[in-house]
């Protein structure tokens, strides 16, 4: 291998992952061949997937591969089939295990509403126009995998479910800061979301974020709000914001609403990332769909693709510092838009293209470019 080989590790997973992860593989195709771009592509199981063929959701050989890969393409994780496994290997395990062991504490969510399909959103036209955000989620920390945790009995014979929300000071320092430098390459504005009023660790949150705004960017507009007013105002007023950071779990809750703001959760990308690597100055990295399996339409060509094709174009800026080709890679996503190519979940009941079909129209708006 070069060194200057980009190498790019998909995992497709369960539900419609696969089917939305195809069209990604054309689009990868299309730059390799036009562009030139040498990107060597790997395929693994993960999820369901990879519990079927090993019986884990992540086989230990797929972990390490996934941390040598300049960067892991991920589809969609889970489905009712795997409802009744055992918790410790239930297809979000994978996901989950992925997101810590690489590190990936930075989770970018941007939400931006294209022009085409404003009317779309659940809200007035007026209150979203225009709408272009960005949460910064921490993912590898929080309840999420706080300790203690799990489900005891009492010796009452209740049982009790326990899971701690635990944050320290550079677990707050560090997505704060690539907060603060995204809010830089922005607007300047960054409002941070936690629960301060009820929890220690909302309080530690708030005055870590501040001690990074006052220290390290006196520059920034730097806001605080509770996560319950956060995910009201986001409703009511979403162009407010330009980055919001955010813990783990506030940080689910609220990138799924700001993500139908946009129309559908078909639409929206996302990217983990760790620290740059000293040496190659390129984070891990974990690029994926906000939406999930889906399997209400798996396998019926109905998945829009979009989401994930969008999420490669992160891959191309914040992996591979090729901003020109994620540009032109939106761009063609947004021309197919505007010349009306819809998927089920963006066609307001009219006429719609396929999987395949939405592959397709960015394809040629690729071509045309
Ligand atoms: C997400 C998902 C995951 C999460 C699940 C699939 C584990 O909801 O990425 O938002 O809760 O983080
Ligand atoms: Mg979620």
């Amino acid at each position: 291998m070069s060194a200057d080989a980009r190498t790019l590790m998909i995992l497709a997973g369960d539900g419609i992952g696969p089917e939305v992860m195809a069209e990604v593989r054309r689009v990868i195709d299309w730059f390799n061949a036009n562009r030139a771009l040498g990107f060597q592509v790997t395929e693994d199981l993960v999820g369901g997937a990879a519990y079927d063929a090993h019986g884990v959701p992540l086989a230990d050989e797929t972990m390490s591969k996934a941390q040598s890969a300049d960067a892991v393409l991920l589809g969609a994780v889970g489905g009712p089939q795997y409802d009744a496994l055992d918790f410790s290997v239930k297809p979000e395990r994978g996901l989950l295990r992925l997101r810590k062991e690489m590190d990936l504490f930075a989770n970018l969510r941007p939400a931006q509403c294209f022009d085409a399909l404003a009317e779309d959103s659940s809200l007035k036209h007026d209150v979203i126009a225009g709408l272009d955000l960005m949460i910064v989620r921490e993912l590898t920390g929080g309840v999420y995998f706080g300790e203690p945790r799990g489900i005891t009995e009492m010796n009452d014979g209740q049982r009790m479910g326990v899971n701690t929300q635990r944050y320290t000071t550079n677990e707050i320092r560090r997505v704060a800061r690539v907060a603060f430098d995204l809010a830089q390459k922005r607007d300047g504005r960054l409002c941070s979301m936690e629960k301060a009023n009820v929890m220690e660790s909302g309080i530690l949150w708030r005055e870590e974020v501040q001690w990074v705004g006052d220290n390290e960017f006196p520059d920034i507009d730097l806001s605080h709000m509770y996560a319950d007013a956060g995910g009201m105002q986001l409703v009511r007023w979403p162009t407010q914001f330009d980055v919001i950071v955010t813990d783990n779990l506030f940080g689910d809750l609220l990138s799924d609403v700001a993500a139908m703001l946009t129309g559908s959760l078909g639409m929206l990308p996302s990217a983990s990332l760790g620290a740059p690597d000293p040496a190659t100055g390129r984070p891990k990295a974990l690029y994926e769909p906000v939406h999930g399996s889906a399997p209400d339409i798996t396998g019926q060509g109905l998945a829009n693709p979009l989401a994930c094709i969008l999420s490669f174009a992160m891959a191309l800026r914040y992996s591979f510092d090729l901003g020109a080709e994620a540009d032109l890679l939106e761009g063609a996503v947004a021309d197919a838009l505007a010349k009306g190519a819809r998927t089920k979940d963006i066609a307001q009941g009219g006429e719609h293209l396929s999987t395949s079909g939405m592959g397709d129209a960015v394809l040629a708006e690729l071509a045309a470019a």
